[in-house]
């Protein structure tokens, strides 16, 4: 696979580190802490280091269902860094947020209450309901105030998340803890009707929110929100830094999201394991792909098996972002019997996309515009038909990476071109974000089948969405 090229930006980190390549088989080294950029403060807590007595077990979010569910965000403290407490904002004091799920066919009524000093708003990233339950920025509630959701649940299974979409706050409240895993089921996936594919469940089912962080002396997140966007200089996985997870000798399911406000993650697996890709945002893929890496944009999502059938006790296997050449979490193998099989052949039907009947163009201009504008909550800048085919294009010049985020439907790449010149196995099947990183244009065919409505596309670099790379528009 050709590695994706690097922005400016990243090729100065990769540059600045070591050059030192993947670490495959044998000792995986200690990992450089990329804190020669974006936050030149105080001193990293460094994570990802090779010593096994630094690593700290993976935290596995509380789940629950949405029916009559209170979604409360608040200000409390977190335990992140070993012996500091970390001011965060949190749902349900929890960092991140409990895992929601909901199978397909079901109701939720949720109250989101807002106990932040901030205006916020929840967004269902993934979920296909109608506007009025969409989270738009238009619908925010001050502190204090209070939001009704009740939707059907009603599309295929995937891996969704949740989190604030107020109109430029976003960036800051997701940075501070406001996020989490929202797991649709239906009865092709597993967990309602049986487990038709045989995917691994329970235990060897687990939720992977992987984001970056600053942090200062006093265990304190650092952050700026300028628009060129921020750089973490430590990865978190589900809220742990330096996590480990005890894996025996299974096949297991990770359900992973970045959660980053800007860091874009090439995923890869150290000791020769490697990723048997089975979905993304918008649900499995037609088959199973076998990967040795995946490039991760803020807002994707990817369902991927691990193969530990071989791990024997005290074996590891190192979970790295391949660009900041961190060490983001390490299986250890218990040696203890596991279960699962890898599935072969054919996971779902995806019926392809064809006929557009219109085409449109879309340009992310610097950090702060779409089609030379600045967001204006206000304004529709067009209108969409519910039900019809059309051909989308995403132009951008520069200042990448840009992943392009289109709330209520889900949609199919069809090309790249410019920069990476491709489109990847991860990017098949149905998409709700997309990366279109400098230089590149990304065509999509995008079809709105679910509701008619006020909704809105936007970059989900939070900084730049948050400066107004973001555009409202109206399914009619
Ligand atoms: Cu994940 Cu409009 O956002
Ligand atoms: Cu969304
Ligand atoms: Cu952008």
């Amino acid at each position: 696979m050709t590695p994706p090229k690097l922005s400016r930006r990243e090729f100065v980190r990769t540059a600045a580190l070591t050059g030192g390549s993947l670490s495959i088989g044998g000792i995986v080294s200690a990992c450089g802490v990329d804190n020669h950029h974006h936050m030149p403060t105080e001193p990293a807590f460094a994570a990802g280091g090779g010593q096994a007595a630094a690593r700290s077990p993976l935290r596995i979010p509380a789940s629950t269902t949405p029916g009559g569910f209170v979604l409360r965000a608040a200000p409390g403290t977190a335990s992140i860094v070993p012996g500091k407490s970390t001011p965060t904002w949190m749902y349900n004091g929890q960092f991140p947020g409990p895992t929601i799920v909901a199978g397909s066919g079901t109701r939720a009524t949720v109250t989101f209450e807002n106990g932040l000093p901030q205006p916020s708003i929840t967004h269902w990233h993934g979920l296909l309901v109608d506007s009025p339950n969409d989270g738009h920025p238009r619908q925010v509630v001050g502190p204090g105030g209070s939001y009704s959701y009740d939707f059907p649940v009603n599309q295929r299974a995937a891996l969704d998340w949740y989190h604030p979409h107020p109109h430029m706050m976003t960036g800051e409240q997701v940075y501070r803890g406001l996020a989490g895993a929202l797991i649709v089921r239906d009865a092709v996936d597993t967990g309602l009707a049986g487990n038709p594919l045989g995917l691994p469940v329970g235990g060897y089912e687990i939720p992977l929110i992987i984001r970056d962080a600053s942090f200062d002396s006093r265990g304190n997140f650092q952050f700026s929100n300028k628009s060129s966007g921020f750089w973490g200089n430590t990865p978190l996985v589900n809220g742990t830094l330096a996590p480990y997870l005890d894996v025996s000798r299974g096949v297991y399911r990770f359900r992973l999201l970045n959660g980053c406000n800007a860091r874009v993650l090439r995923l890869a697996l150290t000791n020769g394991a490697t990723f048997t890709l089975i979905g993304n945002d918008g649900g499995l893929l037609d088959q199973v792909y076998a990967l040795s890496e995946i490039t991760a944009a803020p807002g994707e999502r990817f369902d991927v098996l691990v193969d530990f059938r071989s791990l024997g006790a005290g074996g590891t296997v190192m979970l790295r972002d391949a660009d900041a050449k961190w060490d983001v979490l390490e299986f250890r193998g218990t040696g203890a019997a596991g279960a699962g099989t890898l599935p072969t052949g054919a996971l779902s039907t995806i019926p392809a996309l064809a006929s557009p009947a219109t085409s449109r163009r879309f340009t992310f201009d610097g950090m702060t515009r779409i089609n030379g504008k600045v967001y204006d909550i206000s304004a529709i800048e067009f209108s969409v038909p519910f039900d019809v085919t059309e051909r989308w294009t995403f132009v951008t010049n520069g200042n990448g990476p840009h992943p392009v985020h289109v709330h209520g439907v889900v949609f199919q790449v069809q090309s790249r071109t410019g920069g990476r010149g491709r489109v990847y196995e991860w990017e098949r099947g149905w998409k709700d974000t997309v990366l279109v990183h400098d230089g590149e244009t990304v065509e999509v065919l995008i079809r709105f089948t679910a509701h008619r409505g006020l909704y809105i596309m936007h970059c989900h670099q939070l900084a730049h969405e948050d400066a107004g790379m973001m555009a409202n528009f109206m399914v009619v």
